[in-house]
């Protein structure tokens, strides 16, 4: 016999103690990773106006944020970086004198046990803000952005990245990316992939935060398209081929079923990115009253996880690192 009254599900959730016991899906602190926007300069750190709670910092202050995550017990950081420079093909990418490069060779020394990895795409780069090489037409080139992409990656690696993050999907680059760093000599260095990166609306605050936004056009041509979950799937499976080591699910929330039907596809370790508009979305909930903070905060970032996300990228993770180990 089976169902109530002999089933009763209640018998496993009313008693505090059976239902810690319980517990299936669980964040930690050593599940986040805290991106931070590093830029030219000294002395500086300076509220981003789209993402108050986030800030651009140069060089020499990182131990400001750095720290404190450390000793929540945030283990891992995911650079941007704001250059001195931009012009066609985003060089400064791949210049060992800009701030992303000075991050990864500065932390990789002072704090040895932290985990760096680098977001590598060309769009904070180039003059006209798209993720590539524009050709004569306009569009963006695939293969010729892969070199840029690969020059780039070898930067970072060469830098101090234990890995690197590319998140302009061209097709191919993870592939691009690995050769190059092999040829390199960076066998170690890893590739997460941006696998499955939606043409989303959710990453408005980010584009002012990293002066990324394109001057023309869209992402549509290389970004995926939220109405095509087969599409998605297809495309994030490619970068397995292609040698990635994990894999990114991107905007998080909006994109659960996403994660959740990968877990069921590859038994890679995946990440979900709690993205610049999702922290604002929460952030403006959270700040005025309509949301209890502590417990939205977790639920949400929890819920990323229960999709079968191994790692959260989030812009919470100090915040949240914290909350959950009552510090
Ligand atoms: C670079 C990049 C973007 C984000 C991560 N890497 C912006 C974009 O694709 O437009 C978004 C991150 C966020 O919104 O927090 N291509």
């Amino acid at each position: 016999m089976s169902g109530f009254p002999t089933t009763r599900m209640r018998r496993i959730r009313d008693n505090a103690t059976l239902r810690d016991m319980l517990t299936e899906v669980s964040i930690e602190p050593r599940h986040l990773v805290l991106p931070i926007f590093v830029c030219p300069g000294e002395g500086v750190f300076r509220e981003i106006p789209s993402m108050p709670g986030v800030s651009h910092w140069s060089v020499d202050r990182l131990p400001e944020i750095m720290e404190p995550a450390s000793e929540a017990g945030v283990k891992a950081f995911l650079f941007f970086g704001l250059p001195t420079y931009k012009d066609h093909d985003g060089t400064s990418a791949f210049d060992p004198g800009q701030p992303v490069q000075r991050a990864l060779s500065y932390a990789r020394s002072k704090y040895p046990n932290l985990y760096l990895i680098a977001d590598t795409c060309m769009c904070e780069y180039t003059s006209h803000g798209h993720c590539g090489h524009i050709d004569d037409d306009g569009r963006v080139d695939n293969d010729a952005t892969l070199e840029l992409l690969a020059k780039a990656a070898v930067s970072q690696a060469r830098a101090g990245a234990h890995m690197v993050a590319p998140s302009d999907m061209m097709d191919g680059r993870v592939g691009a990316i690995r050769r190059a760093l092999d040829a390199e000599g960076f066998q170690s260095v890893g590739v997460m992939s941006y696998a499955a990166k939606l043409a989303s609306a959710f990453y408005g605050p980010f584009r002012d935060a990293a002066g990324s936004a394109p001057q023309f056009g869209d992402r549509r041509g290389y970004q995926l398209p939220p109405s095509n979950p087969r599409e998605i799937i297809r495309d994030a499976l490619m970068d397995i081929d292609e040698g990635a080591d994990m894999l990114i699910v991107k905007p998080a929330m909006p994109c659960l079923d996403i994660a959740s039907r990968l877990r069921e596809r590859t038994d890679l370790p995946l990440a979900g990115y709690m993205v610049s508009g999702e922290y604002m979305m929460l952030r403006l909930a959270m700040t005025s009253g309509a949301l209890d903070p502590d417990r939205a905060l977790l639920e949400y970032h929890l819920s990323i996880r229960r999709a079968g996300v191994d790692v959260v990228i989030t812009y919470y993770a100090t915040e949240l690192a914290r909350l959950i180990s009552g510090s």
